[in-house]
């Protein structure tokens, strides 16, 4: 298997658990290097979403990565949070009773700037929440983007959604953010439901992170465990999907999503459609392929590199 050597990467995310699992993926595999963690609201609201980061943070003993809360709502309108899915907390399940570091005294799209700015290589921007931060960024300071070397989202769908029937939590909750990403003209991944829907964190994964034996491992199955309660309430799935870590491992080992480059387009305005991506994978609509949509995933690569993940970070059993 091929792997890049150690890439500098921000996370921009709404913990969340799958989120949650992302930030475990990008703390215990050497194949990044975690520069810094923005969040954004989402999931739930920023004030929680940013607590979370913390909490998930210090399980995985990351204690030197500064953490910033970006935008409290998006870009237009009003936030919806998916309490239905994560809970009251944005990550409910397990007991996350654990000290926190400091949140940095900065906005979250100062701390991405700040970053990319002071980086000696460019960095990739990983999200995994509505792209908010990552809009605004890229509206207030274009200065950035030479040192950006792309943006990996968890986002959208080539097929049908999960906030309305043809939208995306990620992209139905902030529509024009997500469309300035997508006009940036910035090399950038979809990771869309069309392949997150395949890693099911099933009953024999869920097993497995509790035999780890350590607290991380326990902390990762109970949070599947809740997660797989309400996707099987919400959607009738028999095992629940994890979404944003895919997004990392995309970084970490490219060979493990396949992508086609495909025009993408968001929805702002439809009826019953507004936040839905539009992906154009047969070329029909002339616009240029300037998106590498995830179209495949290795299942069981997936996991084994978020397992020994999950293992790294959280240190030898005890
Ligand atoms: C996305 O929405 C959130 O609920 C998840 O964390 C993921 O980022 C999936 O649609
Ligand atoms: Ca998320």
């Amino acid at each position: 298997m091929r792997r890049s050597a150690a890439r500098p990467v921000i996370i921009d995310c709404d913990p969340g658990h799958d989120d949650a699992l992302a930030l475990v993926l990008a703390a215990g595999d050497p194949g990044v290097r975690l520069l810094g963690v923005s969040t954004v609201a989402g999931n739930q609201t920023l004030d929680k979403t940013t607590r979370n980061a913390l909490r998930i943070l210090a399980l995985a003993g990351v204690t030197d990565v500064p953490v910033a809360a970006g935008c409290d709502r998006p870009l237009v309108g009003e936030l919806t949070v998916a309490a239905d899915i994560h809970g009251a907390s944005g990550l409910d399940g397990p007991d996350l009773d654990v000290p926190v570091a400091e949140v940095a005294d900065v906005h979250g799209v100062e701390l991405m700037r700040r970053l990319i700015v002071g980086a000696a290589e460019p960095v990739t921007l990983i999200a995994t929440g509505p792209l908010t931060n990552v809009g605004l960024l890229l509206r207030r300071h274009p200065e950035v983007v030479p040192g950006v070397r792309r943006v990996v989202f968890m986002g959208g769908s080539t097929d049908r959604g999960n906030t309305t029937p043809y939208g995306e939590f990620n992209i139905v909750t902030d529509p024009e953010a997500a469309d300035i990403v997508l006009r940036s003209g910035l090399p950038t991944t979809m990771i869309g439901l069309n392949v997150t829907h395949r890693a099911l964190a099933t009953t024999e994964i869920i097993a497995e992170f509790r035999g780890l034996g350590t607290p991380l491992g326990a902390v990762c199955a109970e949070l599947m465990t809740y997660f797989a309660g309400t996707y099987r309430r919400v959607f009738g799935f028999a095992h629940p999907p994890v979404h944003d870590p895919i997004a990392v491992a995309a970084v970490i080992d490219p060979a493990l999503v396949r992508t086609v480059a495909a025009p993408v387009a968001v929805e702002l305005a439809g009826t019953y459609t507004r936040g839905a991506t539009v992906v154009d994978l047969h070329g029909r609509t002339g616009r240029e392929a300037a998106v590498d949509v995830a179209v495949g995933l290795e299942v069981d690569a997936f996991w084994r590199l978020l397992m020994a993940a999950v293992r790294t970070a959280g240190g030898a059993a005890r």
